[in-house]
């Protein structure tokens, strides 16, 4: 309250401001006349103080006059004199009124252009601020876009023509003049080709979900058994393993690692860390380990596989990027993969991914997620 009051105090016009720039108010300790609450002039410009500057000049220049003139001062002459000085006083306080409320007005309107400006700049600047993130969202979405454009005419065309390709042949007929094996052979590979579509699809939905509100979307509040899921994991991507004559070890440890997160999603990421494993590794093996750390549970995916170009490292956790040596060797492939599996690893407290790899050599992925205390 006792603000509100000071603050009224200091400002010109109310009835209470006091002008410390009076010379009245501040060494006699005065207060101030009425038209002086308005007053904002220094003591130097005060108009009270020259009416009486000059009506001092006034008395004495008439006063000595008189006194050359008559040789002394008669009381009618002191009367007249006082008479002018007073009526002079009476014009001169009407019209410094009006200066001094001219002089009022014109610094409140100063003052509220000032206000004006500053918030006129603020509000300028709120306003740029808005418009560049709403640019550089469009920007993004255009980037999104043409990328998109650019994975779909690349990577969709393929698994499309081929499935196209052989229903052509079904239609036509040609199909049915072949013998049952090499029928077979197309009907697995179009088969092949369909689920790769699939893939790609998924996966260009899910980075998109992962750029635009991958946050909202994911739901951290499943108990997940690290153990468990990485066992199943595994077992799925047996088949592939065994096709390729690829060795699958995995050291699975004989207790469960309880972790908080969205399971959908952290099986997405095992998914396809092992996915790359087999698909980047001709011969050798993929191993798989699951160790305890203390509050962390630490996965580690390694293969015997092409490895990662050192110049490729840095990029393929981009979006649509694919090291130029997978490129040659696999024409299928989104470059999408490690990207979900980055955002998905993020989006987890405390959760880490780091890799290291050696072209034609192999490459190590470790995941670090942190363990729930109450484990049992
Ligand atoms: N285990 C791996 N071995 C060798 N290269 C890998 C491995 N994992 C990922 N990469 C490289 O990283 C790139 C990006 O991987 P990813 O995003 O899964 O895309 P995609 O598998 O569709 O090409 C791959 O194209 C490949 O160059
Ligand atoms: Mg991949």
């Amino acid at each position: 309250m006792s603000n509100e009051k000071q603050n009224e105090k200091k400002e010109i016009g109310k009835d209470c401001y006091i002008n410390r720039n009076c010379w009245l108010v501040n060494n006699l300790n005065s207060l101030p006349y009425k038209r002086c609450q308005y007053c904002e002039l220094k003591f130097r410009k005060c108009l009270f103080l020259q009416y009486q500057v000059i009506s001092i000049v006034l008395l004495s220049f008439s006063f000595i006059l008189f006194y050359i003139i008559d040789r002394s001062i008669s009381v009618s002459a002191i009367i007249i004199i006082f008479t002018l000085v007073i009526v002079y006083g009476y014009f001169f306080n009407n019209s410094t009124e009006k200066i001094i409320k001219s002089n009022f007005f014109e610094k409140k309107a100063k003052k509220s252009l000032k206000e004006l400006s500053d918030n006129l700049e603020e509000r300028v600047k709120e306003q740029t601020k808005d418009i560049q993130k709403k640019a550089n969202r469009m920007m993004r979405l255009l980037k999104m876009r043409s990328e998109f454009l650019d994975i779909a005419s690349h990577q969709l065309r393929t698994p499309t023509s081929v499935i196209k390709g052989t229903l052509a042949m079904l239609k036509e007929g040609d199909l049915e003049n072949m013998s049952l094996a090499e029928r077979a052979k197309f009907i697995d590979g179009m088969y092949k080709k369909s689920i790769k579509l699939e893939e790609i699809i998924n996966n260009i939905l899910m980075a998109s979900e992962m750029d635009t509100d991958g946050d909202k979307a994911m739901a951290l509040n499943d108990r997940i058994d690290l153990t468990e899921l990485a066992d199943k994991i595994i077992a799925q991507h047996s088949l592939d393993a065994q096709n390729k004559k690829l060795h699958l070890v995995w050291q699975k440890p004989d207790e469960p690692m309880i972790l908080q997160g969205s399971l959908r999603y952290i099986e997405e990421a095992i998914n396809n860390l092992l996915d790359n494993a087999i698909k980047y590794t001709n011969k050798g093996s993929v191993t798989t380990t699951l160790v305890k750390n203390k509050r962390k549970a630490l996965l580690t995916i390694q293969d015997t596989g092409i490895g990662i170009p050192k110049e490729d490292q840095n990029k393929v956790f981009k979006k649509f990027i694919r090291a130029k040596n997978a490129r040659n060797a696999y024409t299928d492939g989104s470059g999408l993969g490690l990207f979900i599996v980055k955002e998905i690893i993020y989006k987890h407290p405390g959760a880490k991914i780091r890799m290291e790899s050696k072209e034609n050599k192999g490459t190590k992925f470790n995941l670090e997620f942190i363990l729930l205390d109450n484990i049992k």
